[in-house]
């Protein structure tokens, strides 16, 4: 609670002249970090994580050490799942048996038999990375150590158990792919362009472009070409 209120006293209004805009019934915790140009909708819930610049975040959604790269939709009500019990070789799943953490106020052990946390890890220790560029539906859920390549897209009410690669649809329980966004040759140049590095004023600019990926791709190739 006093946490909440020191939330919405100072850090919420310190992060409005990066242009990061936080409702006032989210919450984000002091080790979540913003680049600019982000928006945290009412309700949704950010700790440990970070948003690449203009990346933003729907109602209700809760992230957990998640690192979000630029020009990202989370969609409302997303959910990373983080946390894992042993289901095979421990006679027990109850972490009494394999952690310190004493999560029902008791535990039998004195150090941690067992990675609750996955041992995948994404920069600075995050445990899940999600790309630029990425669109994730309502209610989906990411598994503890998942990867979600730049332009994918997961489908709404879907349960990712596995990385997804770049630009492709996945949907469902548990998802699979459905389609790539594009050929595989300009998912190939949109990965080497990766736009969403450029300066935001620079993708402002270019901003006409982007209602077709060849005219982009033309457009940046062509700019690449003018300043050789
Ligand atoms: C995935 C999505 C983008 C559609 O992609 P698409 O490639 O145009 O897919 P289509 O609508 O052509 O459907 C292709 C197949 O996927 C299935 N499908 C589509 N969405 C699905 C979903 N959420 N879960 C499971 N299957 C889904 C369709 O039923 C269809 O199946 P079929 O081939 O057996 O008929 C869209 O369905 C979606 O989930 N959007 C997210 C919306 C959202 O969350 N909005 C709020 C947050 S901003």
């Amino acid at each position: 609670m006093i946490e909440q209120l020191r939330f919405i006293l100072f850090r919420r209004r310190a992060l409005a002249h990066k242009r990061v805009l936080i409702d006032l019934s989210a919450y984000c915790d002091r080790e979540t970090t913003f680049e600019g140009y982000n928006r945290v909708t009412s309700g949704a819930h950010l700790y440990q994580s970070r948003l690449g610049l203009a990346s933003y975040v729907g109602a209700r959604a809760r992230l957990s050490n998640t690192l979000v790269g630029r020009f990202s939709c989370i969609g409302p009500e997303v959910e990373t799942v983080v946390g894992a019990h042993p289901t095979t070789d421990f006679a027990s799943i109850h972490p009494a048996f394999f952690s310190t953490r004493a999560q029902a106020g008791f535990t039998f052990v004195s150090r941690d038999l067992y990675p609750e946390y996955g041992e995948r890890r994404y920069r600075e220790d995050f445990y899940f990375e999600i790309g630029s560029d990425v669109w994730i539906g309502h209610g989906s859920r990411l598994m503890q150590g998942i990867r979600v390549g730049h332009g994918a897209v997961v489908a709404a009410g879907s349960v990712v158990t596995k990385d997804v690669s770049p630009y492709m649809v996945v949907a469902g329980v548990p998802a699979r792919p459905l389609r790539q966004r594009f050929p595989e040759a300009t998912i190939q140049r949109l990965l080497a362009a990766a736009w969403w590095d450029m300066d935001f004023n620079k993708i402002a600019l270019l901003a006409p472009f982007f209602s077709r990926a060849d005219l982009l791709l033309e457009k940046l190739e062509e700019l690449t070409i003018a300043q050789l």
